[in-house]
C-alpha cells in the first residue's frame, strides 16, 4: 500500500475562501458595456481594470504607472512581444505559486516550458481523456441522472476538472476537500495575504513529501508527477522546485478555470436551444462552441504583464516599469474584429482567433486537456440527460464577475433514466 503524506489545514480551520469568491473575482453581470464604451474611446488607456469597474484596486500590486489594453489587435501584439512585455505575475501568484511558468521570463521560461509541454501534448491528453476523464464525469452524472432535474453548477461542473486532478495526482479521496480548499487560498493573496502564503507553505510541504514518494514508488501510467519527473530535453528534466510550483497552480490553472469555462459554455447553449440542439445532433460542432465560449466568455479576463522597455502602443506612450493590464475578455468583443461581438454565435467565422487561452510564449499549456475535458463533458451531458433544459421555475443563469466569471447556477430539467 502507498504512502501518502497528510496536508496540514490552516491553523484556524475555520477559514473559507470559496465565501469570498465574488468578493475577490467580483460580482458584475456586465462589465462588457463599460469596457465596449472605453475602447471606443480608444483601445489603450492609461487607468487600472479593477477601479474602472468600481472594484478596489489590487492592493498587492506595486506603485507602477497602469496601462489598460482593451482593443484586440494591441492585446495580441502585447502577448506576443514577450521581449518588451514581462509577466507581472510576481508580486501576487507568483508568492504563492512560487516558481512556475508563469512569472518566468526568457530564456529560463523557453527551457521549461519545452519540457513541461511534453507533458500536456495532444497525443498524450488524448489518452487521458479515456482513462482519467471519463471515470470521473460518469461518476458525477450518474449521481443525478435518474432524477430529472439538478443543478449543473452544484453537482457537476464545480466537481469534475478537480476530480480528474485528484486521479492525476493520485491523491487519496479523503484529502480531496481539504486539499480543493488550500489550493484556492493561494489565489486571494491580495484580500487574505497572510492565509495565501500558509496555504502556500503548507502545500509546499506536502508536495515536496509527494514527489519525493513517487520518485521511490511512482503510480501507475496516468501519474502526472511521475510523468513530469520523467519529462526531459536533451537530457534536461525539470528541477524539484518547478514541479512543486507547479503543483501549486494546478488547481486553480486546471481546475478552476475549467469549471468556469464549462459553466459558461452551458449556460451559453442552454440559454440559445437552438444552438444546443444543433450542437447536440452534429458533434462536429463541439469544437466550434467551444471555442466560441472561450472568445465569448473566456473566463480569465486579464492577463498581467510590465513594459521593461519605453514603449508605444496605439498612440499612447508606455514607459518602462508600466503595468500592463492585458484585458483579453475586452478584446475577445472588439467589434473590428469580432462583428456583432456579445452574440454567443457557434458557427461565427473567426471564432477561434480569440485570446481566452492567451497568446504568445505563454499560452495556456493546458489547453489541449481543456478541450478534451469539454468534449467529454458535453457529451456525456448530451448523451445521458436527454431533452436537456433550463428549469422555467428557477432563476436563470447569470454570468457574473470582473477578474474570473462563471454563472452562480444552471437550474435544468431533462427526461430522467429509467
Ligand atoms: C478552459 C480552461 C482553461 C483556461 C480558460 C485557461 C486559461 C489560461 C490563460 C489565459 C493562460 C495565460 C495567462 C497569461 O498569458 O498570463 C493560461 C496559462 C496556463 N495554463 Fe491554462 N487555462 C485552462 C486550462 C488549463 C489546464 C487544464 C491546465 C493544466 C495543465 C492549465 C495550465 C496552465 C499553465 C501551467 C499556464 C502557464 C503557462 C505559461 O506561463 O507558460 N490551464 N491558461
Amino acid at each position: 500500500m502507498q504512502h501518502y503524506p497528510v496536508l496540514e489545514d490552516f491553523d484556524d480551520p475555520s477559514f473559507d475562501p470559496f465565501m469570498s469568491d465574488e468578493a475577490i473575482f467580483g460580482s458584475m453581470v456586465d462589465p462588457w458595456t463599460p469596457l465596449a464604451e472605453l475602447r471606443r474611446k480608444g483601445s489603450v488607456h492609461e487607468r487600472l481594470y479593477h477601479p474602472f469597474l468600481g472594484m478596489p484596486p489590487d492592493a498587492s500590486r506595486p506603485e507602477m504607472p497602469p496601462i489598460l489594453v482593451l482593443g484586440f489587435e494591441e492585446a495580441y501584439e502585447v502577448l506576443n512581444t514577450p521581449a518588451i512585455f514581462h509577466q507581472g505575475y510576481m508580486h501576487n501568484l507568483g508568492v504563492t505559486f512560487g516558481h512556475t511558468l508563469s512569472v518566468m521570463n526568457a530564456p529560463e521560461h523557453t527551457r521549461y516550458r519545452r519540457i513541461l509541454q511534453r507533458a500536456f501534448l495532444p497525443q498524450v491528453v488524448a489518452k487521458w481523456g479515456e482513462t482519467l476523464v471519463e471515470p470521473v464525469i460518469d461518476e458525477l452524472l450518474g449521481k443525478f441522472e435518474k432524477r430529472g432535474e439538478a443543478d449543473l453548477v452544484d453537482e457537476f461542473t464545480q466537481h469534475y476538472p478537480f476530480g480528474i486532478i485528484y486521479r492525476q495526482l493520485g491523491l487519496p479521496p479523503e484529502q480531496a476537500t481539504l486539499f480543493h480548499k488550500m489550493a484556492i487560498s493561494q489565489t486571494v493573496y491580495w484580500a487574505f495575504p497572510d492565509k495565501a502564503k500558509e496555504a502556500s507553505r503548507k502545500l509546499g510541504v506536502f508536495f515536496a513529501e509527494l514527489v519525493e514518494q513517487r520518485k521511490r514508488e511512482p503510480g501507475g501510467p496516468d501519474d502526472l508527477i511521475a510523468i513530469m519527473l520523467n519529462a526531459d530535453v536533451e537530457g534536461e528534466g525539470m528541477p524539484d522546485d518547478v514541479i512543486i510550483s507547479f503543483l501549486r497552480q494546478l488547481v486553480n490553472a486546471a481546475g478552476d478555470t475549467t469549471f468556469r469555462m464549462t459553466s459558461c459554455l452551458l449556460a451559453a447553449l442552454l440559454e440559445n436551444p437552438d444552438q444546443y440542439a444543433a450542437v447536440r445532433d452534429d458533434r462536429s460542432l463541439i469544437l466550434h462552441a467551444i471555442e466560441e465560449g472561450l472568445r465569448w466568455e473566456g473566463p480569465v479576463l486579464v492577463q498581467d504583464r510590465i513594459a521593461v522597455t519605453e514603449t508605444e502602443l496605439a498612440g499612447v506612450k508606455i514607459p518602462a516599469g508600466a503595468y500592463v493590464e492585458v484585458v483579453a475578455g475586452a478584446a475577445n468583443r472588439d467589434e473590428s474584429k469580432f462583428p456583432d461581438p456579445d452574440l454567443f454565435d457557434v458557427y461565427r467565422s473567426n471564432k477561434t482567433s480569440h485570446l481566452g487561452f492567451s497568446r504568445g510564449p505563454h499560452i495556456c499549456v493546458g489547453q489541449h486537456l481543456a478541450r478534451v475535458e469539454m468534449t467529454r463533458a458535453l457529451n456525456a451531458i448530451f448523451d445521458r440527460l436527454p431533452n436537456l433544459r433550463l428549469d422555467p421555475d428557477k432563476p436563470r443563469p447569470v454570468i457574473r464577475g470582473v477578474s474570473l466569471r462563471r454563472p452562480d447556477h444552471i437550474h435544468v430539467k431533462f427526461d430522467p433514466v429509467t
